[in-house]
């Protein structure tokens, strides 16, 4: 049931997508200073390899990335068990690497080929039988100082990006930060702090434990002893620099990342609630929660949007319902309605348990 409503909510701002128009749905958006491991993270969340990623700033659009839990799928000529769909594209990608280069000619379509960003996100699906029901939000990395023929406000043009997507009070924020930089200077915390006071919504997700000075942990954060979240610190590691290099898999670098906190001295106790996996599952866990407090708002704005598709529908009449010239409006709009009148039937029935 609660993988069904997800489903559902998914399906319903893809059509809202579609139409050209936005639905205030709840998201998790990835925000961090650049090079933190926001795409290392986002990765690992989907099994796969297919972001950009490197020094410097490389993600310049928003990328809003819908993870869909699904079977096997069969086509009279092909079988297919993993593929990506962009909204921009008819097109389906079964090799991730493609995915990876289609990012990219989109970025520099749209950004330009040096440095700039866009606000226009990119949409990308992953259906996958490997993956819980989310939707992430990749962003551009907070920095400093314009680099290349970034205008001399970079700094508050990503800031005023990134604030557009965790403002939204439905937005849970992933807030990465290195383990190798103090926390004190955590952009990803003071700029999560500043939208999200009481740390109701903010995961705080520590990468590059490997890294840390020898002699030296974060168990205190980990623990929430340091800084207080209500959803708390999650640690991971990801892949090096080198390791990317050596084309180390992701399967590999989940056990050596298991191994890590198993092994290791102050983690040991703490490894069940640490970790790429454990991340995940709280991901999960958490935007089900969130949508269920969601429930009579979404439910309402639904029966209003209703309202207005079946007042158009109207409007049009039988004539131009089955004429040629506004049959797809009116079809689209049918539809939609049909859909939004499906959901919160759904919605009624049911009672989403988190336990
Ligand atoms: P982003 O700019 O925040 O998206 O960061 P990326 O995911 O592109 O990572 C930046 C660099 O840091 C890459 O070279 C990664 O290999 C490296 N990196 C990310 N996370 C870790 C980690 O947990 N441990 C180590 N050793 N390197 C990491
Ligand atoms: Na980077
Ligand atoms: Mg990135």
């Amino acid at each position: 049931m609660d993988a069904d409503l997800i489903k559902l909510v998914n399906k319903l701002q893809d059509t809202f997508a579609n139409l050209g128009g936005e639905l205030d749905m709840p998201q998790l958006a990835v925000v961090g200073s650049q090079s933190a491991g926001k795409s290392s993270v986002l990765e690992t969340i989907v099994g796969r390899d297919f972001l950009p990623r490197g020094s410097g700033i490389v993600t310049r659009r928003p990328l809003v990335l819908q993870l869909i839990h699904t079977p096997v799928a069969e086509t009279p000529t092909q079988t297919y068990t993993e593929w990506g769909q962009f909204l921009h594209i008819d097109k389906r990608f079964t090799d991730f690497n493609e995915i990876r280069r289609e990012i990219e000619q989109e970025t520099f379509r749209v950004a330009g080929q040096n440095k700039g960003i866009s606000k226009l996100p990119i949409h990308l699906r992953i259906y996958s039988p490997n993956v819980l029901d989310l939707t992430l939000v990749d962003l551009p990395g907070l920095t400093k100082i314009p680099v290349g023929d970034q205008p001399s406000d970079i700094e508050r043009q990503i800031r005023s990006l990134v604030l557009d997507y965790i403002s939204k009070p439905n937005c849970v924020i992933l807030a990465v930060s290195a383990a190798n930089v103090d926390l004190a200077n955590s952009e990803a915390l003071k700029l999560a702090r500043q939208v999200d006071p009481q740390g109701r919504r903010t995961i705080g997700v520590l990468t590059k434990l490997d890294l840390m000075d020898a002699g030296t942990n974060a168990l205190d954060i980990l623990t929430g002893r340091v800084y207080p979240l209500k959803l708390g610190f999650i640690g991971v590691v990801n892949r090096s620099q080198a390791d990317i290099n050596a084309e180390k898999s992701l399967q590999d670098a989940l056990e050596a990342e298991a191994e890590f906190f198993r092994s290791h001295p102050a983690y040991r106790n703490i490894a069940h609630k640490n970790g790429t996996r454990y991340l995940a599952k709280t991901l999960n866990q958490v935007l089900m929660n969130h949508i269920r407090d969601k429930l009579p708002d979404m439910k309402a704005r639904l029966n209003t949007l209703m309202g207005q598709a079946q007042q158009e529908l109207n409007s049009f009449g039988d004539a131009a319902i089955y004429g040629d010239k506004n049959q797809q409006g009116a079809l689209i709009l049918r539809l939609m309605t049909q859909f939004a009148r499906d959901f919160v039937a759904s919605i009624e029935g049911t009672s989403v348990d988190i336990s």
